[in-house]
């Protein structure tokens, strides 16, 4: 069993914030097609976000990177030939709603009062700095962060602590406990943690702590609770 985890989180001096699930609906663009995935939606959504990470924390290993526009891609090619998918166009299609996310309920409005808080705001995520701008800016909220940051800075994702690194750096921050990272990944969040930030995980269903390294300091269930919080 779970206990909960909840806290005012003090000495916070910036928010960073994980990309795909975290703000943005990654269900989306599969969703829009669901004629041709008919019912194996579900199973084609959790195989394409289970295949991403494989791919990308593969790469990682092997040092042989490329970015998450062809590891997202790749991964979906995967998907639609192990679920027998195959309709001319699909993939493009998938691909092209992947630049135009829509945020999750609640997160356009948390982002403004954190604004209005005087909070400073980032993204770190593995998503390239193309396609982070591209979403970012279809959904209206590029001008709410200060950064966003792409691991392709680096060249190798999360969760090295490389990437994680890549944050203090962009605010000049010196030590990790000062920025409040937030993602509604497991591992990303139980990382983030281990490698020194205050992290918060968003969970947006009820699933277990992942047996890894880490312990987010909060739990909330939408991103509307991270007031509470900060
Ligand atoms: C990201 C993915 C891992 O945005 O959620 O970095």
């Amino acid at each position: 069993m779970g206990e909960t985890l909840f806290k005012k989180l003090e000495g916070v001096q910036a928010i960073v914030f994980d990309a795909y699930g975290t703000l943005f609906d990654t269900d989306g663009p599969i969703r829009k097609q669901a004629s041709a995935f008919g019912d194996k939606l579900d199973a084609a959504n959790a195989l394409w976000t289970a295949k991403q990470n494989e791919y990308a924390w593969v790469r990682s290993l092997t040092g042989v990177h490329a970015d998450y526009w062809t590891v997202m891609r790749e991964a979906l090619d995967f998907t639609l030939e192990c679920l027998g998918i195959s309709e001319a166009g699909l993939a493009d299609e998938v691909m092209s709603a992947v630049l135009k996310l829509e945020p999750h309920d609640g997160v356009v409005a948390a982002l403004e009062a954190l604004k209005a808080k005087g909070r400073r705001l980032a993204l770190l995520s593995n998503g390239s700095p193309s396609m982070l701008d591209a979403m970012l800016r279809n959904a209206g909220i590029d001008k709410m962060f200060e950064h966003a940051i792409s691991v392709e800075d680096v060249g190798i994702y999360k969760p090295s602590r490389r990437a994680y690194r890549l944050a203090m750096q962009k605010f000049g921050i010196q030590d990790a406990p000062s920025i409040c990272f937030v993602s509604s990944s497991g591992w990303d969040a139980q990382s983030a943690a281990q490698f020194g930030f205050q992290a918060v995980r968003v969970k947006r269903a009820p699933t277990p702590a992942d047996r890894l390294p880490g312990k987010p300091a909060v739990e909330i269930e939408s991103l509307g609770q991270l007031l509470e919080v900060l």
